[in-house]
């Protein structure tokens, strides 16, 4: 897959004899796949050692603290992280998601919050013409953007209340997103923004895509409006080979090619930090409360989430071999029922291990 096939884990890797994972399952489903996937990730007997931690909305509710600085210190020694999913329908305060998810990717700077969509199998598409591929990255700003923590509310719960949000942008964290983009592009980089509603940050992110893209003559440099580009990733998603923006449009973008390529319940991703020695894998998708406790969420984004972190340790054709193993049990018709299949999520999971063990 993408993950696979490009240099995503631009970091470091882990050089430790045994890579030590900090698990956070979370919630809601996070604590339903995220063990299915460190299952099969264990079987693999690769010599990962995996300590798991209750960082979730009932240490919040109980402790009025979701990560705790000794758990922080513990999660801080280890080799990667593999995050399930932040967020609770019992807590409404948003200031408990950004203590552990906004925290963890500023605390340890991991810019490139890369998130591939490839559709495995064409009976997948939710698209009127299933044959056409996707196999994009959504490349997005993890630290700035609209999602930088930075705004005032005035006046609050009066008729003058004034709510206003900063759309944080700097010539440094602009620059090495875009190099990253150029870095793990395959033929091309497409640049989206909403200069023409936005043109301050514009004005930035044009001018460092500019200069950069005059260093990779071999890579096509375009631009898109986001509107537009939602438009023609469902108009024709081939075009795409890696999409870069800022932190919002990256998190609604990065949504919407997870449908394209077969549903967010498939989709995968990495945080990174190419000069630092840390990076931050979950799934795209969140704790999905509305099926949460059931036993039928798809495990598949948990478990490619975990093919990304073995190619990052370097594991790389184990992490061709669990992506070959999901697709082997998706082309079996081994699925979960948001695939079409009336699996749950545990003989879901059975299903790809026994494939893994076949070699396929
Ligand atoms: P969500 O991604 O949890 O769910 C969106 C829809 O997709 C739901 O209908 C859900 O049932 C479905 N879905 C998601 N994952 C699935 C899977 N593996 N298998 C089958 N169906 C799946 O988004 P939401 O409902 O907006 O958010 C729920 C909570 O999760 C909120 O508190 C939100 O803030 C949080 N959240 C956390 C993260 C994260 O931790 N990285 C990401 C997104 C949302
Ligand atoms: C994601 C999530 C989070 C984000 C939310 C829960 C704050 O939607 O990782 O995609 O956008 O950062
Ligand atoms: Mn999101």
């Amino acid at each position: 897959m993408a993950a696979a096939a490009r240099p995503e884990s631009l970091g470091p890797g882990a050089e430790a004899m045994a890579p030590r994972i900090a698990v956070l399952p979370g919630d809601g489903i996070g604590r339903e796949v995220v063990p299915e996937a460190v299952a099969i990730l264990e079987g693999l007997r690769l010599g990962l050692e995996f300590e798991f931690f209750d960082v979730d909305a009932d240490r919040y509710l109980r402790t009025g603290v979701a990560l705790p600085p000794e758990i922080f210190r513990r999660v801080e020694q280890a080799d990667a992280i593999f995050l399930g999913a932040i967020g609770d329908p019992r807590v409404s305060d948003a200031a408990y998601q950004a203590s552990v998810l906004s925290y963890l990717r500023t605390a340890f700077d991991l810019y490139a919050n890369v998130r591939p969509a490839r559709l495995l199998d064409e009976s997948l598409s939710p698209l009127r013409h299933p044959r056409r591929l996707v196999d994009l990255v959504v490349l997005r700003e993890n630290t700035e953007g609209l999602y930088a923590g930075m705004g005032t509310r005035y006046r609050p719960g009066s008729e003058r209340e004034v709510a206003i949000v900063h759309h944080y942008n700097t010539y440094a964290g602009v620059t090495r997103i875009l190099e990253y983009a150029f870095a793990i592009a395959r033929r091309e980089v497409c640049m989206v923004d909403k200069w023409n509603a936005m043109p301050e940050s514009g004005a930035l992110w044009h001018a460092r895509f500019r200069a950069i893209a005059e260093r990779y003559p071999g890579i096509r440099a375009r631009h898109l409006m986001v509107d537009a580009a939602a438009a023609h990733l469902v108009r024709d998603p081939e075009q795409f080979d890696v999409i870069v923006t800022e932190n919002c449009f990256g998190d609604i973008l990065s949504d919407l090619a997870g449908e394209l390529a077969g549903g967010i319940g498939m989709s995968p991703s990495g945080n990174f930090n190419p000069a630092g020695r840390r990076a931050l894998f979950e799934p795209v998708h969140g704790s999905a409360p509305d099926i949460a406790g059931r036993g039928i969420a798809n495990p598949i984004a948990a478990i490619r989430t975990g093919g990304m972190l073995l190619h990052y340790l370097g594991f790389k054709a184990e992490a061709e071999a669990v992506e070959a193993a999901v697709v082997a049990a998706i082309r079996a018709g081994e699925r979960t029922r948001d695939l079409g299949g009336n699996l749950s999520t545990a003989e879901a999971a059975a299903a790809i291990r026994r494939h893994l063990q076949r070699g396929g």
